[in-house]
Parts: C-alpha cells; sequence; structure tokens
C-alpha cells in the first residue's frame, strides 16, 4: 500500500457538483477486453467547470464533450477530473475492462460462462467512470452485444425496447429503465440459461411477466422460487399496499456471488443458493432460505429502489427497514414464533458479539473506509429491531401511515434515516426524538431489572436500570428509549392487570432514564414476571429468576415467545454453572426438575412441532461465548455437550417415542411438514447421543426421502462422531460430487467436524475437485464454517487454526477481498481469550498489517483490532 486507505466520515456529507440526468450505455462483451461507451446528460448543480467521477481499474479509451475529442482531464488513483466544462453538456465515456480476470466479483464479471455485474456498493466505477454515489438519480438505457450462439439470453434493468442480429455472429439488445436510479441499481447479465416463466397480475389489474433465469438442466429446481416470489408481490400489497412498477421482474441465479442477493431494478441477480431447490438437493432451511431472499430483494423494489439512500452512512434505511419487512412476510407465511426465535437468535448471538468488537459500530455508521465492510449483522438485524421497535411504539396502523407518509415524501429520490423517523413521527404523533439514539450509538445496553413485592400495600415494584458499556470507537454512552414488554402472572397461570397509580396501563413500558421505578397497584399476590417478551428491544437482560419462574413461564406465558425464551434462560443458568463447576473441579450438575420441564414441553401435543424443536435446542457455542471473559472454548464445548447427553438420557423414552410418531411417509413442504421433521431431527440428535444412536442414525440415512432428513442424520453422525459418519460422507459425496451447491452441504460438515485433527481434514478437503477458492460459497461453507463454527479446533492452544487462517486470508486478499473481510471477523476478537491464544492472534493479524498489498476491506479491520 502506497498510501493508507482514507476513511470517509458522514458529518461531512456535501451534494453533488453535478447531476447526471440520463445515460446511455453501449457493452462490447468480450472475456479480457469489453469496451463500455456511455454517453451521459451531465448538469452542474454548484459553481464548478471541473467533474470528479469515480472509477477503479479502468483503462480509458477517450473522452468526448458535446461529440468533440477533449483533452482536458486528469486520471488519478480512482478517478477522473474533467476541466473546463460548460454548466450543461454530453459526455461520452470510452472504457475498457477485464471480466474474465475479475476474481473480486464487483463490477462486470464471469461466473462460469455467463457475464454478469454486482455494482452495490461501490462497483459501478470498475464498469466506467461516473458519479458512482446513490444520490446521483438518471434515468439509464443499456445495449448490450455478445457472441449470439455463447451468450442468447443478454440482460438489462427495464423493458427490452430493440435487438437485432450483427455481423460475425454477434447480438444486440436494448433496455430503457423509465425509473431514475443510482448507479448501483444497474444490472447486466449476458448467458445461455433455462427460464422458468410465469406472471403476475397485480391489484390495479396490470400484468408482470416474471422470468428466473437458471443454469441449462436446472429448470426442475426453480419452482420454488418462482412461488416465493409471486407469493412476496401479493404480501406487499395486501400488508403495505404496495405494487410493482415494470412490465417486467427477472431474477437470474448465478454460482459465483459474494453475498446472498442484489435488488438491481427489474433484475434481481441471486447467488444460486437462494433460487435453486428440490427435495432432493435442498432442506427445509433452504426452501426458507429462499423464501426469505427472494421476499428482501422484491420488497426492496420500494425500500431501497424507489426510496433509495443519501449515502452509504444511511444503508440501515434500506437494509433494516427491507429485513424488517422481509421478517413480517416469513412469519405472516409460516410460524411467527419460530420466525421471531431464529432472528433473535442471531441479534444474541453473532450481532451482540459483534458489537462487542472492535468493528462495532452504530446502525447508522460515522466512519467508513470500505463501505463492503459494513453489509454487517448491526445494520441488517440490528436494524431491523430498531425498526421493529418503531412498529412496536406505533403500532400496526400508525406504522403504516408512516410508511404511506414517507412514500408520499421522498419517492423517486434519495433519503436519510433521519427522513424516515421524522415521517414516522409526524404520521403518528408520537415522539421519537429520544429514539433517535438508536442511529447513533454503538453498543449493547443492558437492562437490570429487579423486581419486589409489597405483600401489605399489594404492589409490585419493578426496578429498571439501563447502561451501555463503552465501544472502541465509541466510549460515551447516553440512555435510549427502551420499549420494555411485559407480563405480570398470578400463580393459577392467569394474567394481573397492569395498574400504575390506579390506572390500567399498556404492557409496553417507556424506558427512557437510566433508572426508573414502575409501582404497580392492586397485584393480589406476588407475582411471576415475563419480561422483555417477543424480545421488545435489542439488550441484554439481567433479572434473577428462580428455576421455579421460568418452569412455570415455559408453561404458562401467554406466548410461545416467552416460553421458549424461559426455557432458553433456565438453559443459561446450568450452562454458566457448570462451565464454573468444570474450571473449579466440580462435578457436572443438572436438576431433574428442570428436565421434567423439558420433557413437559415435549409431551404437550398442544405446541406446534416447529416450536418444541426450538425449546429442546441448546444454544450455540458461539452465542455462550459472548457470556464469558475470558471464553474458555473447551470448558464450554464440554458443558454444551454434557447437558446434551444428560436431556439425552433422561428424556429418551420421550424422544423415541416423539421420533416414531413424527415420521411421515410422503415428502411434502409446507410449515405443518417443515414443523414435524424439524421436530423428529431434533430427536434425533438427542438420540445419536444414547447407546443405538449409530444404528438410527445409519438407518434414517439409508431411508430418507429428501434432502433434510439425509442431512440430519449427516450431521447427527458428525456431531456425535458415530461409527457410520465416514461411511455416510463417501456415500454423500460420490452422489453429488459434481454440484458444487449440494457439495456444500458437505463442506461444511468436513468444516465443523468435532474430530482432533479436523484441520488436516479440512486440508485435505480442499483439495477435493469440487472445492475452489475462487468461489465464494465453497469458501463459506469449508473454511467459513471451520473459523466460525468449529471452536475447540480453530481455537487449538498450538495455534495451528490461526496460522490456517492467516494462510487463507493471505491468498483471499488477493483473489476476493470482500470474502476475505467476512472471513477474518473471529480473529478480530481476540480480546476475548486467553493471553496464550491472544499472542497467537494477534501475530496473524500483525503479519496481514506488514502485506504490502493489503487491501482497503481487511486493513479497515486488522487496523481497528490492533488497535484495541
Ligand atoms: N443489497 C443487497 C441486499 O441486501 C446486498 C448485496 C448484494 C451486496 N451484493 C452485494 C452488498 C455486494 C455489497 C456488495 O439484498
Ligand atoms: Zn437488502
Amino acid at each position: 500500500m502506497s498510501q493508507n486507505p482514507q476513511a470517509k466520515y458522514r458529518k461531512d456529507y456535501q451534494s453533488p457538483s453535478h447531476t447526471i440526468t440520463q445515460i446511455d450505455l453501449t457493452f462490447d462483451l468480450h472475456d479480457k477486453n469489453t469496451v463500455v461507451t456511455a454517453i451521459s446528460k451531465v448538469k452542474q448543480l454548484k459553481e464548478s467547470t471541473t467533474l470528479d467521477l469515480d472509477g477503479e481499474q479502468l483503462k480509458l479509451l477517450s473522452v468526448k464533450v458535446d461529440g468533440k475529442e477533449w483533452d482536458k482531464f486528469e486520471e488519478a488513483e480512482g478517478k477522473l477530473s474533467i476541466s473546463e466544462l460548460p454548466e450543461e453538456f454530453e459526455l461520452q465515456i470510452e472504457t475498457e475492462i477485464n471480466p474474465e480476470d475479475n476474481t473480486a466479483l464487483e463490477g462486470l464479471y464471469k461466473s462460469g460462462g455467463a457475464y454478469c455485474t454486482q455494482c452495490e456498493a461501490e462497483g459501478f466505477r470498475r464498469i466506467t467512470y461516473y458519479l458512482d454515489r446513490p444520490d446521483v438519480l438518471a434515468v439509464f438505457s443499456s445495449t448490450v452485444i455478445a457472441d449470439k450462439s455463447e451468450y442468447p439470453f443478454l440482460l438489462s434493468n427495464g423493458n427490452r425496447v430493440d435487438e437485432g442480429d450483427l455481423d460475425n455472429g454477434r447480438h444486440f439488445v436494448k433496455w430503457q429503465d423509465p425509473h431514475p436510479k443510482p448507479a448501483y441499481l444497474f444490472a447486466l447479465v449476458a448467458g445461455d440459461f433455462d427460464v422458468l416463466k410465469d406472471k403476475y397480475v397485480t391489484k390495479s389489474g396490470r400484468e408482470v411477466a416474471l422470468e428466473i433465469f437458471v443454469d441449462k438442466g436446472n429448470l426442475n429446481r426453480a419452482n420454488h422460487a418462482m412461488v416465493s416470489l409471486i407469493n412476496s408481490m401479493k404480501w406487499d400489497e395486501e400488508r403495505f399496499g404496495l405494487e410493482y412498477d415494470l412490465d417486467i421482474y427477472m431474477i437470474v441465479a448465478v454460482d459465483f456471488f459474494n453475498m446472498g442477493a442484489m435488488e438491481n431494478k427489474g433484475l434481481n441477480v441471486f447467488n444460486s443458493k437462494f433460487v435453486l431447490a428440490n427435495e432432493e438437493t435442498a432442506t427445509d432451511t433452504d426452501y426458507l432460505g429462499i423464501e426469505a431472499v427472494i421476499g428482501h430483494e422484491y420488497f426492496h423494489n420500494w425500500t431501497g429502489n424507489r426510496v433509495t439512500c443519501r449515502d452509504w452512512f444511511q444503508l440501515s434505511l434500506k437494509e433494516g427497514l427491507t429485513v424488517f419487512r422481509d421478517q413480517e412476510f416469513s412469519s405472516d407465511l409460516g410460524s411467527r414464533a419460530v420466525n421471531r426465535i431464529n432472528n433473535v437468535r442471531i441479534i444474541r448471538g453473532p450481532q451482540f458479539a459483534e458489537d462487542a468488537s472492535p468493528m462495532s459500530h452504530p446502525i447508522r455508521p460515522d466512519k467508513v473506509i470500505e463501505m463492503n465492510n459494513f453489509y454487517t449483522l448491526t445494520v441488517y438485524e440490528k436494524g431491523s429491531e430498531v425498526i421493529r421497535m418503531m412498529h412496536t411504539l406505533l403500532g400496526e396502523e400508525n406504522f403504516q401511515k408512516g410508511m404511506k407518509l414517507y412514500f408520499e415524501r421522498h419517492d423517486g429520490t434519495a433519503a436519510t434515516c433521519d427522513d424516515f423517523v421524522a415521517a414516522m413521527q409526524d404520521a403518528s404523533g408520537i415522539d421519537l426524538t429520544l429514539f433517535k439514539r438508536w442511529y447513533s450509538q454503538s453498543g449493547t445496553p443492558t437492562l437490570k431489572v429487579v423486581g419486589e413485592y409489597n405483600e401489605s400495600d399489594k404492589t409490585f415494584a419493578l426496578k429498571v436500570e439501563q447502561a451501555t458499556p463503552p465501544t472502541q470507537e465509541q466510549v460515551e454512552k447516553l440512555p435510549l428509549h427502551i420499549p420494555l414488554d411485559i407480563e405480570l402472572y398470578a400463580a393459577d397461570g392467569t394474567i394481573i392487570e397492569l395498574q400504575c397509580n390506579g390506572e390500567k396501563v399498556g404492557n409496553v413500558l417507556d424506558i427512557k432514564e437510566e433508572n426508573k421505578t414502575y409501582i404497580f397497584v392492586n397485584v393480589s399476590e406476588k407475582p411471576v414476571v415475563s419480561l422483555l417478551r417477543e424480545f421488545s428491544a435489542p439488550v441484554k437482560l439481567e433479572y434473577d429468576y428462580s428455576d421455579q419462574e421460568l418452569m412455570f413461564l415455559m408453561v404458562h406465558a401467554q406466548n410461545d415467545f416467552a416460553r421458549w425464551d424461559a426455557s432458553q434462560i433456565l438453559l443459561a443458568k446450568y450452562i454458566k454453572l457448570n462451565v464454573s463447576n468444570l474450571q473449579s473441579g466440580k462435578p457436572f450438575e443438572f436438576s431433574d426438575d428442570v428436565q421434567d420441564a423439558f420433557r413437559g414441553v415435549l409431551l404437550n401435543d398442544k405446541l406446534e412441532p416447529a416450536f418444541v424443536a426450538e425449546v429442546l435446542s441448546l444454544p450455540g457455542a458461539n452465542e455462550v461465548a459472548g457470556w464469558f471473559k475470558p471464553v474458555d472454548v473447551d470448558a464450554i464445548d464440554s458443558v454444551l455437550h454434557n447437558i446434551k447427553q444428560a436431556i439425552a438420557q433422561s428424556l429418551a423414552d420421550e424422544l423415541a417415542a416423539s421420533y416414531a410418531v413424527l415420521a411421515q411417509k410422503d415428502y411434502s413442504i409446507n410449515h405443518d411438514a417443515i414443523g414435524k421433521r424439524a421436530l423428529r431431527n431434533r430427536c434425533l440428535s438427542y438420540l445419536a447421543c444414547l447407546e443405538h444412536g449409530n444404528e438410527l442414525v445409519h438407518a434414517q440415512y439409508k431411508t430418507a426421502n429428501n434432502m433434510t432428513d439425509t442431512m440430519a442424520a449427516m450431521s447427527s453422525a458428525n456431531q456425535a462422531k458415530l461409527a457410520c459418519r465416514g461411511e455416510l460422507m463417501e456415500d454423500f459425496s460420490a452422489k453429488w460430487e459434481k454440484d458444487g451447491l449440494v457439495m456444500d452441504k458437505w463442506f461444511a460438515l468436513q468444516g465443523t467436524s468435532p474430530v482432533d485433527n479436523a484441520l488436516d481434514l479440512v486440508r485435505e478437503t480442499m483439495a477435493h475437485p469440487t472445492f475452489s477458492l475462487k468461489n465464494p460459497n465453497r469458501t463459506r461453507s469449508l473454511i467459513g464454517s471451520f473459523l466460525n463454527n468449529n471452536p475447540v479446533n480453530f481455537h487449538a492452544k498450538d495455534g495451528s487454526g490461526y496460522l490456517f487462517a492467516g494462510e487463507i486470508l493471505k491468498e483471499l486478499n488477493d483473489s476476493n477481498p470482500q470474502v476475505a473481510s467476512r472471513l477474518i471477523d473471529p480473529l478480530l476478537k481476540f480480546k476475548n481469550y486467553d493471553e496464550q491464544r491472544q499472542v497467537l492472534m494477534k501475530a496473524e493479524l500483525e503479519k496481514l498489517a506488514s502485506m504490502e498489498n493489503l487491501a482497503k476491506d481487511l486493513y479497515e479491520k486488522v487496523t481497528k483490532a490492533l488497535e484495541s
């Protein structure tokens, strides 16, 4: 690095000097030298005759202004400055780019045999010199030229307006997108595909053509994506009153993709993982993931595309809101409780961990070196929690009024997070001034709650204290506006009405100060309190629950989420107790009553099976790691294992009975069938630890008629280190070795193998013909799962796991920095571990820091971590 990369600050935002109202692009596609011609209508907005355009890795061929060759320009690192310009002009720029050698998968690149683009966040500048910022909105047209037999489909945003044949076997298609958009929403795809076609009639009666493009031979894996798309379009009309606005909606599935999917206007590009599925190749989790991601990208059409972001610091404006919308979509179509549980697991696990790491940032960051580093759990998932809190404070009706006002004010423009909150506040009349701190403050608040019953007054006092510990980039913390949803129960399970000063109050308490005491009156007996119902705020709750109270809530709480949460708090108590027992040489302790409480849930046939499966799943090792400093990975692993073993033994008969009863003859993919499979396979994971586990798992593998049951058998064999593991793994890879997407499941099992020599296994697996570090999905499955989900081996005391991570990161720094930058996260958290591990982890970061060509992505994270 000749010069250290420079940070940009949110406070420095300046509106652009010029705008571009129209751009006509022509792509003459060739693997190593594609020529891009961009003709733009440019208009001065501020007194300035110089135009600075963004551009990276471009070969500039020519510049013309109003049709004349222009030599008044200067090319510098990352930009082109054109000077002595008139107020309004037509700018023509020709550049040459190399899609074939583009392994970073940003800008125009080749995925398998097809050309595709990824422009968010700042990839368009790898296509041509441009005002590559989201507050410059232009009407785009694109003409795509390529060989006709190799690339019969030439796609871009909007409507097809022209096509024809050219010399040398080439052809062209021209597309016109009527909606002005920022460059990050531009897309181009050229290739040969199978196409699944359908149509959708909007509520106002317009017909929309729906087309899903997949690799040849994959048509039988595109159905679920199409169903999900149609469901999304319908849901957005019904719940948000929002209709689609073009005559065509296209989705292309590609194998090489850095993220999940991209919402380019009218032409979504998807990681094939989130499109392709059939019962043989995909698990229920894959099906639900497809539904969520198809929904997410579709919902962006309004929250992201029609109203976009003023600058990238505002990313959560579109992402937090769109995640909230996709979560609601999945919850309305499936089980609300199970969706909430899974979303909360992400917040309490990896998001809390991120918020406590050197990369901690507010949902609206203040300082960015590489924007790609801020597509985070904080911006997306915590961002969605912030929207959800507003929904809780306003209620559905006022929230929808706020959405309506937001679109009235900002449709067709680039907006800010403040604009969104202002619309919510103005439409509802609810003061959100203090609430806005959630946008600027990072870190996870702790809510300490103490309850005190006064027998003689019949009052119940609830003392609430909030505090947010300092984070690396922000030391001073202020109190936040925290909606705290509570319920009080009498011993017979009935609800005690909440009354303050003799008046009935709602369930959601508005915590705004550091300390606050609520006195509830007319409380006839000592209540059991259910706190933070529905996880009404992304905070850590501290309340001294007894086992009895938690077991009571597991039975009597009025909503599923609260019952699940009680079960998790109960498990957490025993996990913490046993980690400390183990560290001080004391024996393992687990209460029979608690085991009976779990038995009660399993035997309660009034509960949804999918929900029971969630109650019976232990918190993951990463979430547990967040409760300790320093983290003792070996103790945590051993305690989680012992608790699982204890539940398996004590519930053995009931687990076996449920396993038998829940068997389904035929495979179908609906929420009821998915729930039954989830619970049955949860039972299997316990039964695998018992005496006949090997036979049972082996038999399930042999008789499975769908991928969910196949994978459940394989992962049980993997986790319980069963004798049949090797045989199952071999059988699976013999069957699927040519199919990268299916093999990703196998790679993930290799990565998470609990055997002692797991690292050797991972290194061997890298030589598998289907593995490639150039493919992000393969890399994440094998390497990502080793780094993130194999704590005992990754954190091996000899540092071998860290050394391995360092080697991989060095290689990916050159080929795909964006993927490298996601993989590095576990290393950044070295402060959480013991002295010896800290030294070894830091050594790898220092090696990276001293690299000459360290990409911005890694530079930003490594320097922050080393400053900590
Ligand atoms: N906007 C995309 C989404 O959330 C995210 C995305 C897809 C992305 N590809 C990317 C972000 C590449 C940065 C870089 O749906
Ligand atoms: Zn998104």
